[in-house]
């Protein structure tokens, strides 16, 4: 017989308590907080669903590689460690070790943005898109239509719109530096790309001489989600899978806090061998040597490992089916959720479940606050706050209004989501009562880290 309950692939080897606390401790602290989840201390949050990003538990393996990383300035044995581990997932020449995600972004767009330049992606995260307009460039999102239908059901749901693509580099393939892919598109609900897709959006890149990178934070789970979804993947091998799509990209940027299973790290890989001088001086400047970018050695060593156990049969199918128990959970209890699950998050529609709170009044504030004052947990807002303020200072509202319950990895057990389950379902069978809010004070930019709001009462 096969079992039909997936079960965690690890056993506990060490625990962090939970502080529990009561609503009215929670109203207090959210209050204090300006009705900002990023404002809170983490001590007052009881399930924290914020991201998914360098909050995962590392394996006895990492900790071990912990103890066994080399603090050398250049050369470290840690360095080729992780070049090593990186390469065999994604056998790109130059790699260049930064310290999260965004740095690797800050020093490519250095080197490839500026003004009059155009960056298409299928659909550009926070950090992503400020690091391209920080240059002067543009950035433009040309996921699939269907992408943006959040309950629509289709397996390839962060798929570049090719024809979209196609015209646009037709017209201003001159002004484009790169054409990115997101795996999984985390902004449009961490749905994957089918390598089919990738395949079709390379063809364009080579049709117009553009370069392809992936923004590949959570390659693993895109691969899995191929496994499963796209026609004669099946038997395949997921690490067969990452070579399929990594043999696509001249190059990727890369935070190791997802699919790396680390805490902390990412880089930068590319073919060329002149773009990669140049962003290594660039990352001299603002990261440190080439053989350790912002990390430490054993820092280097803890994602060397991760990346191993990142692409195992067991892990990935315990972790999809894990996001896809909360996200199936809540659909069964009527609550609107993008459709299908992705890999990484859970994400609730707003907008849909709280209908008389317009865009401007922030439906995806209101229900994150009310989920953290109602049982302690902690999501984010993807909607108008975050995505809503032009540059010139004008407010629209966003294509959507989505609160991302983001899982950590091997973070949660099952009783821990039931609780996230029974939570957001009491809060759903109270939308009519939530009321909107209104921003009192906000940042230029990236405004949904520090803005303080206010409840409107009616
Ligand atoms: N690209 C994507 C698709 C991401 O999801 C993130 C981070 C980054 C780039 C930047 O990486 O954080 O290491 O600098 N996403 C986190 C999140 C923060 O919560 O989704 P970073």
């Amino acid at each position: 017989m096969i079992p039909k309950t997936i079960i965690e692939p690890f056993r506990i080897h060490s625990v962090e308590p939970l502080r529990m606390t009561t609503e009215a401790e929670r109203r207090d602290a959210i209050a204090a907080a300006g009705y900002n989840l990023f404002s809170l201390r983490s001590d007052d949050v009881l399930i924290d669903l914020l991201t998914d990003s360098g909050t995962g538990a590392m394996s006895s393996e990492q900790w071990a590689g912990i103890q066994r990383g080399d603090e050398a300035y250049a050369g470290s044995p840690s360095w080729f460690r992780f070049e090593a581990a990186v390469q065999t997932l994604f056998p790109l020449p130059h790699v260049i070790p930064t310290h999260q995600g965004r740095a690797a972004e800050k020093i490519l767009m250095s080197a490839i943005g500026g003004p009059g330049r155009i960056v298409p992606n299928n659909t550009h995260f926070d950090t992503t898109r400020a690091n391209v307009e920080a240059t002067g460039a543009e950035a433009v999102d040309f996921v699939i239509p269907e992408g943006l239908d959040p309950a629509l059901e289709h397996p390839f749901k962060g798929n570049m719109d090719l024809g979209r693509l196609g015209a646009f580099l037709q017209e201003r393939s001159a002004d484009v530096p790169a054409v990115f892919v997101t795996i999984t598109n985390n902004s449009g609900g961490g749905q994957p790309v089918s390598l089919e897709n990738l395949r079709g959006v390379r063809a364009l890149c080579d049709a117009h001489g553009v370069p392809l990178f992936l923004d590949a934070c959570r390659f693993a789970e895109n691969a899995w989600f191929i496994r499963e979804r796209e026609a004669g993947q099946g038997d395949r091998d997921v690490v067969d899978i990452v070579h399929d799509m990594a043999a696509l990209a001249d190059g990727m940027t890369m935070s190791a806090k997802k699919d790396g299973l680390a805490n902390i790290g990412g880089w930068l890989a590319v073919r060329d061998d002149d773009l990669a001088a140049r962003c290594r001086n660039l990352l001299i400047l603002t990261e440190g040597f080439p053989t350790y970018g912002g990390l430490a050695g054993r820092d280097l060593d803890a994602i060397a490992q991760g990346l191993r156990e990142v692409v195992e049969h067991d892990y990935l199918r315990y972790r999809i089916r894990s996001t896809g128990y909360l996200g199936d959970g809540l659909h069964e209890a009527g609550i609107p959720v993008v459709r299908p699950i992705g890999g990484h998050a859970v994400y609730l529609d707003a907008r849909a479940l709280l209908p008389h709170i317009p865009p401007l009044q922030y439906p995806g504030q209101a229900l994150a606050v009310a989920l953290y004052e109602a049982g302690g947990i902690r999501s984010c807002e993807i909607g108008t706050v975050m995505f809503g303020r032009r540059p010139d200072g004008s407010e629209h509202p966003a294509a959507l209004d989505l609160v991302r319950l983001a899982v950590p990895r091997r973070t949660y057990t099952q009783s821990h989501v039931d609780y996230v389950i029974e939570i957001c379902a009491d809060v759903a069978s109270r939308a009519r009562d939530l009321r909107g809010y209104r921003i009192v004070q906000e940042p230029p930019v990236l405004r949904h880290f520090t803005s303080r709001f206010e409840p409107l009462t009616d």
